[in-house]
């Protein structure tokens, strides 16, 4: 027998809301409808059984308690359902507005470092470091600059023992913090053969007081080319391309002779200043030229000072100081601010 049409009704219309409760809440809420004691469609079906015929009376009454029983069932599996489908504690809610991640910045001086490290990779040097703290020996002496020599005033060093060595260089080894990055030359001919290609970034420390263009510690990449047929028109190319790579396709280089006690014959670099294209002001004091590295030909003492054969092998090299090209570069007037963690400058770099 057919169920009467008010309890198919009652079916239908109950169906159509458990297919739209989404929660707990919703199917307690729909319970509470249909099964309420007071207020429950079901419920009050099952109450006009008193007032029906006897005739209909037995039929509604079964029709009514199975949907009342299928209801609760339904409830009962539909609980469930959303209980297992609410995300576990600690979920994200993907229907949230997302918060933006504040990622940090690279920091000026490695952009530029990197850029020195892609431009000298891309021609195949390779890139090696060294030791902050390092010896006497390393630092100066194996440079051609033995212990009484007049070069080492060059540098104030920062001695870690606390012990300036006594000039004539008696007493022990002194340990300092590398006042250059040029010991990597030595470290690296002590233990590989030419041909050498190699630059070397890193810090460096000398004593310094802080002002617009000097720093206690700062940052320097060297370079160092070693074969059997290397010419000082292999230095002039090499960093013309470098400093035409790093700053301007339009940018001249200008070689002014210069010493130093590894390299022979010395030079200082200089290249078109970057702030009036070689027309002159204030910063390039009116010359349109800007210092911006030392180098020169290998010193046959240091090919000694690591054995190789000073007869058979030329070599050139180079020492540039990152802060320095970063400042000319970012137009950044005062050094010290590279150092200075101001986030003004720094968010200003890519991340
Ligand atoms: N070491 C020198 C400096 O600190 C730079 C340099 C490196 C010069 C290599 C010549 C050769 O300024």
């Amino acid at each position: 027998m057919d169920a009467p049409p008010e309890v198919n009704q009652l079916r239908t219309a109950f169906r159509a809301e458990l297919e739209r409760t989404a929660g707990p809440r919703d199917v307690q809420d729909l319970r509470d409808r249909y099964l309420g004691r007071k207020r429950g469609r079901v419920v009050a079906l099952l109450k006009t059984l008193a007032g029906a015929p006897p005739e209909r009376r037995r039929a509604l009454g079964q029709a009514a308690n199975a949907l009342k029983q299928e209801i609760e069932a339904a409830l009962e599996a539909r609980r469930a359902a959303v209980a297992e489908a609410r995300p576990p504690a600690g979920a994200v809610d993907v229907t949230l507005p997302g918060r933006a991640p504040a990622p940090g910045h690279r920091h000026p001086l490695s952009l530029i470092r990197e850029e020195i490290e892609a431009i000298f990779s891309a021609i195949g040097f390779e890139i090696v470091h060294g030791p902050e703290a390092e010896d006497d020996y390393h630092n100066f002496e194996a440079l051609n600059m033995p212990a009484a020599h007049p070069a080492r005033d060059m540098q104030d060093t920062l001695y870690l023992d606390g012990a300036i060595p006594p000039p004539g260089g008696e007493g022990r080894p002194a340990t300092l913090l590398r006042t250059h990055t040029s010991g990597m030359q030595i470290r690296y001919m002590e233990t590989h053969e030419p041909p050498i290609r190699i630059i070397a970034p890193g810090l460096v420390y000398r004593r310094d007081t802080p002002d617009l263009t000097h720093s206690p510690m700062f940052q320097q990449v060297e370079g160092l080319l070693v074969g059997e047929t290397v010419t000082m028109g292999d230095l002039k190319g090499t960093l013309e391309h470098f400093l035409r790579a790093l700053f301007d396709d339009d940018t001249r280089v200008a070689f002014r002779p210069s010493f130093f006690p590894y390299t022979e014959p010395s030079t200082e670099v200089f290249i078109t200043c970057v702030f009036c294209r070689g027309g002159g002001c204030a910063v390039c004091k009116r010359t349109g030229w800007i210092e911006i590295l030392g180098a020169g030909m290998v010193h046959p003492a240091v090919f000694e000072a690591v054995g190789y054969d000073a007869e058979r092998f030329t070599g050139w090299a180079f020492g540039v100081g990152i802060d320095r090209v970063a400042a000319l570069k970012y137009r950044v007037d005062d050094i010290r601010r590279f150092y200075a963690n101001d986030l003004h400058l720094l968010e200003q770099f890519p991340s």
